[in-house]
């Protein structure tokens, strides 16, 4: 039979246009702009159906982790999804995930010792939320019916997530009738991280900070079921890197007015902030922690969220009990994904991954040090194999109004230069696969130079 797939490009472009609904875009866009057909991925680069090879800047949604289609990730999903592709997790168990808990588990702090699956990042918060919930609930703490979470967080895009999160332009504020009881603590951005960093006043900002926080505490401390974050950095929140400090004093308020501490490392996991998780560098460990995104290496959905065992103690009862958390997803546990999961786990284990990841970070403190010599760009920073700044305009010194779209049109111009950049409103970041041989961060780096004196 033949495919029903039109041979030209340009008419499977007119069949996207006809029935082909994107993620975050306004589709009117597209009528001028349509989507960029990709055809392949090959290490660090993403192959256009133009025959261009593009540098993969942003890892494909912060996802890909040792480039795109690694002969170990691909072999384990070959091998497994000719052996059992899907099979329900309810009732049964399989060698992928057992192995992959077994991989995962001494690489996690230690207090964490139960593993839930689910889907992808936003699954793996909204676990996260109900479990801390009802745990709550079942430990005789039924008053806690709110949430913490930081400002201009972002936790995913189903109703639970878009509760904690804050981030206008995901629409929190109409879906607002709708979400969570969330009260939202401010963090200062930690200016430590800057390459040309003004320290001025800063311990006193940071002992405020600290005040704020334990005033917030005692505020909202009794209502809340658990504060959740992501560690160190907030990422679609426009890669906002906040202190350390304030991470283990939440950790400490969490202890003292009982409060569950989630850290969502659905981004920064996996070696990102140079350390195989970002709270490590915090030395705090969470009570429930978010794992997807790099967990696959980027190759396949999927996600979990770890757990200690004091909570999962107060799940535990008979069938009669009511105390089960009744939550799971069709795919729970996917044996194929968990399979490229565990091939992902083993590279860590037979390759310097870390050791490249802080090599990588080397390359990007100095790529962002070349951008930070054009006017255009300020607040140069990085955390480990991450790197952004802000987007201005030179001449005011101020963010380009919104209605410029100025990040969209870089964004274009990029990839026509061989480089994938997706700005997060005035926010231009790097975040590409960890094998990014270091010399493709300063190509990037002159390329955007190019482009911003353009
Ligand atoms: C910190 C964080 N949490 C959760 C999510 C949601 O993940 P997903 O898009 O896989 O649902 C994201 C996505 O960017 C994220 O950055």
């Amino acid at each position: 039979m033949p495919t029903p797939l039109p041979p030209d490009w340009s008419d499977r472009l007119a069949l996207d246009r006809a029935h082909v609904w994107h993620p975050f875009t306004q589709m009117q866009i597209h009528e001028a702009d349509p989507p960029v057909p990709v055809v392949g991925g090959e290490g660090c680069d993403l192959l256009l159906a133009n025959g261009e090879r593009v540098l993969d800047g942003i890892s494909s949604w912060w996802t890909c982790l040792h480039g795109h289609g690694h002969p170990r990730l691909v072999g384990a999903l070959e091998r497994q999804a000719g052996k059992l592709d899907h099979a329900m997790f309810a009732g049964f168990t399989h060698e992928p995930a057992l192995e992959l808990v077994a991989r995962l588990r001494p690489r996690l702090p230690a207090n964490l010792t139960r593993a839930f699956f689910s889907d992808d990042g936003s699954t793996a918060v909204e676990v996260a939320l109900k479990m801390a919930f009802q745990a709550q609930h079942q430990r005789g703490e039924q008053g806690r019916d709110h949430f913490g979470a930081l400002r201009g967080g972002y936790h995913g895009d189903t109703l639970g997530a878009v509760g904690v999160g804050e981030l206008e332009n995901f629409m929190t504020g109409l879906f607002r009738p709708l979400l969570l009881a969330c009260e939202r603590l401010d963090v200062p951005e930690d200016p430590r991280r800057e390459l040309a960093p003004d320290l001025t006043g800063w311990e006193a900002r940071l002992a405020s900070a600290r005040a704020d926080l334990t005033a917030f505490f005692a505020a909202h401390g009794k209502r809340l079921a658990a504060f959740i974050a992501e560690p160190l950095i907030q990422c679609a929140g426009g890669m906002r890197m906040w202190p350390p400090e304030l991470l283990q004093e939440l950790r400490a308020q969490c202890d003292v007015h009982g409060v569950y501490l989630i850290l969502d490392e659905v981004a920064t996991g996996f070696g990102r902030t140079g350390t195989f998780l970002a709270c490590e560098q915090a030395g705090v460990a969470p009570d429930l922690l978010c794992l997807s995104k790099g967990l696959t290496g980027g190759t396949l959905p999927l996600s979990m969220t770890w757990a200690t065992e004091e909570i999962y103690r107060h799940f535990w009862g008979t069938p009669a009990s009511d105390r089960a958390f009744l939550h799971g997803h069709s795919y729970t546990a996917n044996p194929t994904a968990c399979a490229v999961a565990c091939a992902s786990l083993a590279l860590f284990d037979d390759e310097p991954v870390l050791a490249r990841a802080q090599a990588l970070g080397e390359a990007m403190r100095s790529a962002f040090a070349t951008l930070a010599t054009n006017p255009a760009i300020r607040q140069a920073r990085t955390l480990g194999a991450i790197g952004a700044c802000r987007l201005v305009d030179p001449t005011t010194g101020v963010a380009h109004p919104p209605e410029q779209r100025f990040g969209w049109r870089l964004h274009r111009r990029a990839l026509d230069q061989g480089l994938l950049v997706r700005p997060i409103g005035d926010c231009l970041y790097l975040l590409p696969p960890l094998n990014t041989p270091p010399a493709r961060l300063a190509e990037a780096a002159e390329t955007l130079l190019q482009l911003l004196d353009a």
